[in-house]
């Protein structure tokens, strides 16, 4: 395995995912681990991460010295960099300007870390301080402009150091500095796989939890579904699941996530189903943010009262994936939308620990241990759910007269988007019921009828999206296929705008 040592850097998960995808084990610890302890556990090399200090902050992060005299390779990035020259005697100076974004950074043809890397290339540099000079018995093994080290090196020490950062797609061949790093200097095999994260993870789950018990919310979504399966493998029927229907689900979708947990995986599952309650609840609501906000503190209600039925349970389940983490860390941004996880259950329900075995993971990483796993690929690529459901498709008052409708659009819509093949390249999509009413004609009569509109957008990061090109004859068939088959719709509209200025949801 590799150790990285996390100095506080936002891209710390971004390097370990990189070190993960060249198929070679990472662990991420505190740069305050001991020597002695990396000494011990027998890893091949070590990577420092960024850190948002100068190495002459009051509070800089700073790591025990003599893990350079462990005999480990280790590369040190951006701050780490830093640290690493400051640390054994180089110079580290700060500059007046930051030097940020696409750099081209010249190397040195024989450095280890540049085989197979063009001697100039784009690099990305986020950075105030800068080396200045490399401590003894090193070299400088990359320039810029602003940079007179943007790379160094201690080939007999092994120990190397770039101010760029490597981790980001952006560094054009950093992935092939880093596999430098692990295949070349450290000696990794390549070997490791997802499944062995799953082993790893399973035996941590089967430790830290004994012989007490798990709860887990199960949603049906990707993350609480591979997040219960990995503890239900690990202590069966330990585990337990509350599934929380609340209605305002996809059609048949209750009944789907209940025959793979309950049929395929033998799990202890408790469906609620609580349509009526939430609808109640939801009667006469029309304000988006109030329904969103009923649904959440609805979902949290029933939760509790399940739970509090099975008596003490220890630990609770989450499905928490790393961008969660990441965004949940912030706290400055404005609130669009106050999201609803099922999942983000709060932590005064009273249990003595969290398991959050997708903490590490991005979502492509989750889908792949659910595909080790054994999980259904339909429920591994099923694309992202609004934890409040279809009641924020539904414009204005939530009916079950209405969700039917949806139910049924949207079902036909999903339906015509996998039978063209359309359905990996298309990140969501889902059709929406606008509100509106409008005059058409059927048969010989007057209709004045429903509007669904059919939302389909391309995202990487359901950040900012791009409405989705899908073909003319497909959208064609939807449509016919919708006002033909469901009833009490007229009409049928394709939204065509992007994120931002729009959201993907319309609530
Ligand atoms: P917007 O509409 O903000 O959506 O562009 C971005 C992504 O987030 C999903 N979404 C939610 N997911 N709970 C969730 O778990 C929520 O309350 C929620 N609201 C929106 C949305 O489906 C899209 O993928």
């Amino acid at each position: 395995a590799v150790l990285i040592l996390d100095f506080g850097g936002q891209y710390s998960q971004l390097i370990a995912r990189r070190v993960r995808d060249c198929n070679v084990y990472c662990e991420i610890k505190s740069y305050k681990t001991p020597a002695e302890q990396i000494a011990g556990a027998g890893y091949k090399g070590i990577i420092f991460s960024g850190g948002p200090n100068s190495v002459y902050a009051e509070d800089a992060p700073v790591c025990d010295k003599k893990v350079f005299d462990l005999g480990i390779p280790v590369l040190g990035i951006c701050y780490g960099a830093q640290l690493m020259a400051y640390l054994l005697g180089g110079k580290v100076s700060s500059s007046e300007v930051r030097e940020y974004g696409k750099t081209p950074v010249r190397a040195q043809a024989n450095a280890a870390l540049f085989q197979k890397v063009p001697e100039e290339s784009v690099c990305w540099m986020s950075h105030t301080d800068y080396i200045a000079e490399p401590p003894a018995g090193f070299t400088i093994t990359a320039v810029s402009d602003a940079c007179p080290v943007a790379a160094m090196a201690n080939e007999a020490r092994r120990l190397y150091a770039f101010q760029f950062h490597p981790e980001v797609e952006h560094t054009v061949y950093g992935t092939d500095m880093l596999k430098n790093f692990l295949f070349q200097v450290c000696g990794c095999s390549g070997s490791w796989k997802m499944d062995s994260f799953a082993e790893e993870t399973i035996r941590q789950i089967r430790e830290k939890v004994g012989d007490k018990r798990v709860l887990c919310a199960l949603s049906g979504g990707v993350d609480s579904s591979v997040a219960a399966v990995l503890v239900h493998k690990a202590i069966g029927k330990s585990l337990t699941c509350i599934f929380v229907d609340h209605g305002m689900l996809r059609k048949n979708e209750g009944d789907e996530v209940e025959r793979v947990f309950r049929q395929q995986f033998d799990m202890n599952l408790i469906r609620i189903n609580a349509q009526d309650r939430f609808l109640s609840k939801l009667a006469g609501v029309t304000e988006p943010e109030q329904k969103r906000k009923i649904i959440g503190e609805e979902f949290i209600r029933v939760f509790e009262e399940e739970s509090r039925k099975l008596g003490k349970i220890e630990f609770l389940c989450q499905g928490t994936i790393y961008p969660d983490v990441v965004e949940s860390g912030t706290g400055e941004a404005a609130t669009i939308k106050s999201h609803h996880n099922v999942g983000g259950l709060p932590e005064d329900v009273g249990f003595e620990g969290i398991i959050e075995p997708l903490r590490d993971l991005f979502k492509d990483e989750v889908r792949r241990v659910g595909i080790e796993l054994g999980i259904p690929a339909n429920l591994v690529w099923r694309q992202p759910f609004p934890g409040p459901g279809l009641g924020i498709r539904i414009m204005g008052e939530v009916t079950p007269e209405k969700l039917e409708i949806l139910k049924d659009a949207d079902a036909i819509f999903r339906e015509e988007v996998a039978k063209a093949g359309l359905d990996r390249d298309i990140n969501q999509y889902f059709a929406v019921l606008t509100g509106m009413k409008s005059v058409g004609v059927m048969g010989d009569g007057r209709t004045y009828d429903n509007t669904i509109a059919l939302r389909a957008v391309t995202t990487t990061d359901f950040m900012t999206a791009d409405w989705a090109r899908i073909p003319y004859e497909v959208l064609e068939t939807v449509s016919t296929r919708i006002v033909n088959e469901v009833e009490n719709v007229n009409r049928v509209v394709y939204d065509i705008t992007s994120k931002p200025p729009a959201t993907i949801e319309y609530e």
